[in-house]
C-alpha cells in the first residue's frame, strides 16, 4: 500500500457556506486530518468497498447510499468499469467522518488519487479536483465544489465559483489558527439544505439580496482580518457570520447552543460550519489555554468535539 500521496484534506468553512454556492467568494481551511484510499485492480469484476475510515455513530449507515453513487461517479470519471474489472478500495486515514467535515469530498479526492496512481495516469492537481467534483455530485447534488477543493489542495483558501473551473487562491497566514469543532450528533443532508435556502430564494430574491450583500462586506472584513493576523477582529467577523446563516435559517438550536457556549467559555468567536441544522460548529481560540477551556465546555453539550490548527 502506497498510501501516503493518496489523501484527501477535510475541511471548515470559515466564511461563505451557502453564499458560496451563488458563485460569491468564500475562505475555507483544510484540517489536519485527512482520508486515505487504496485501490487495487482484481479479475474477477465487481466492486468492493472496505471502509475504515472513523465516524460519528450512523454516518456511515446514513450515508451509505450516497457513498456508493459518489464512488461510482469518480470511477466513471476515471473510466474505470467495474463490470469489466474488479476494483477493490479501502478506505482509512485519521479524519473522523461526521456531517460538515468535508468527510464526503475528502474520501473522493482520496480516491481519484488512488486510482490515478494504481491505473496509472498522470494527473495534475486540477484533474484530481475535478474527478473529485464528479463524486461530490453523487453525495450533494450541484455542490459549489468548494469541498473537494479543500480536500485537494489543503491549507486555507479563498474560493469561489464560476460557470467553468473554480478560482481560488491559498492564503499566506502569520500564524496558525487555533480551533475548536463540535458536531451537534445531527447529520443533515447537504442537498435538502442548499435546495431549502434555494427555495426560500426563489421565493423572495429582494431577501436574499441583502443578505448576500450583507455577507460580501463581511467577508471583506474577515478576510483583511486574516491577512492582518488579526483574530480577535476575525473572531468578531465569525459571530456575524454566524447571524447571517441564522437570518438564512440553515443553523438549528442545537448549534445555537454550542455557539453560545463557546463564546462564554473564551472563545473569540464562533459559527456553525458547512450545510447547518445540524453538522459541526467551529470556535476561535487565541490559545493553547483557551482552546483547552472551550473543548471543555463543548464536551458537555456535544457528543464529539476536536481540536484542530489551520494553517
Ligand atoms: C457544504 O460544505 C457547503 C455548502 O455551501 C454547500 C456547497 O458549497 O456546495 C452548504
Amino acid at each position: 500500500r502506497a498510501l501516503a500521496q493518496c489523501r484527501g484534506y477535510g475541511k471548515l468553512i470559515l466564511f461563505g457556506e451557502h453564499f458560496v454556492v451563488y458563485k460569491v467568494p468564500a475562505l475555507v481551511g483544510a484540517v489536519a486530518a485527512y482520508t486515505d484510499c487504496d485501490c487495487e485492480f482484481l479479475e474477477e469484476p465487481g466492486l468492493t468497498v472496505i471502509d475504515e475510515r472513523p465516524a460519528v455513530p450512523h454516518y456511515k449507515v446514513k450515508k451509505a447510499d450516497e457513498a456508493q453513487e459518489a464512488i461510482q461517479l469518480t470511477l466513471k470519471h476515471l473510466n474505470v468499469d467495474t463490470t469489466k474489472r474488479g476494483v477493490k478500495l479501502t478506505f482509512g486515514g485519521d479524519l473522523c467522518a461526521v456531517s460538515g467535515i468535508g468527510a464526503s469530498a475528502a474520501q473522493v479526492v482520496a480516491l481519484a488519487r488512488a486510482v490515478g496512481r494504481a491505473l496509472p495516469l498522470k494527473m495534475s492537481e486540477d484533474e484530481i479536483n475535478a474527478a473529485g467534483y464528479e463524486g461530490e455530485k453523487g453525495y450533494h447534488g450541484t455542490p459549489s465544489g468548494i469541498d473537494n477543493t479543500a480536500a485537494t489542495f489543503g491549507g486555507v483558501l479563498r474560493f469561489c465559483r464560476t460557470d467553468g473551473a473554480p478560482i481560488f487562491e491559498k492564503k499566506k497566514l502569520r500564524e496558525p489558527i487555533r480551533i475548536v469543532y463540535a458536531s451537534t450528533g445531527i447529520t443533515a443532508s447537504t442537498t435538502t439544505v442548499v435546495g431549502d435556502v434555494r427555495a426560500k430564494k426563489e421565493a423572495d430574491e429582494a431577501w436574499f439580496a441583502g443578505l448576500l450583500t450583507k455577507y460580501e462586506a463581511l467577508l471583506k472584513r474577515g478576510e483583511s482580518a486574516l491577512d492582518a493576523g488579526d483574530v480577535n477582529a476575525l473572531g468578531k467577523c465569525l459571530d456575524e457570520n454566524h447571524a447571517l446563516c441564522q437570518e438564512l435559517t440553515v443553523s438549528c438550536p442545537e448549534l445555537d447552543a454550542l455557539v453560545d457556549a463557546a463564546r462564554s467559555a473564551g472563545a473569540i468567536g464562533a459559527k456553525m460550519s458547512g450545510t447547518g441544522r445540524g453538522g459541526l460548529m467551529i470556535a476561535l481560540t487565541p490559545s493553547a489555554a483557551v482552546q483547552d477551556k472551550v473543548k471543555e465546555a463543548l464536551s458537555k453539550l456535544a457528543p464529539q468535539v476536536w481540536t484542530t490548527f489551520l494553517a
